[in-house]
């Protein structure tokens, strides 16, 4: 079986400068698993990493102060219901009542212009 190529495609999401060391994430729309969710960017130890904005301990978006997922330290993605700690490279639970990790959506930076890749079940918006 050969995978369609064109299924999965880089969407341009922001300047690189805009997404700051440990700082407020950016967030996007996506449409995952037929549902519109919002998703997440950030820069962690200079990489952009991107998650569905979804707990994974209740179905909750973790920010309550819009775009502040890190945790004091910003060593950890915080879900502000509960406590949940995720590691922020992987999406992994690192502490708390989490059940599971988040859900990894694909970035790259290219020139200077951070993007994330749909996926079979990860979709913009307005397709
Ligand atoms: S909803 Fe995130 S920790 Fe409970």
């Amino acid at each position: 079986m050969t995978m369609d190529a064109s299924t999965d495609i880089w969407i341009p999401l922001c300047n690189a400068t805009d997404l700051i060391e440990r700082g407020d994430a950016i967030p996007f729309d996506v449409h995952y698993a037929g549902q519109t969710c919002r998703g997440f960017a950030i820069r962690f130890e200079g990489q952009p990493q991107a998650y569905l904005n979804r707990c994974s301990h209740v179905a909750m978006e973790l920010d309550w102060q819009p775009n502040r997922v890190f945790d004091a330290s910003g060593q950890w993605l915080i879900c502000a219901s509960h406590g949940a700690e995720y590691q922020p490279v992987t999406g992994e639970c690192a502490g708390g009542p989490c059940k599971g990790g988040l859900v990894k959506i694909e970035m790259r930076e290219v020139r200077g212009v951070v993007e994330w890749q749909t996926a079979y079940n990860l979709k913009t918006v307005d397709f």
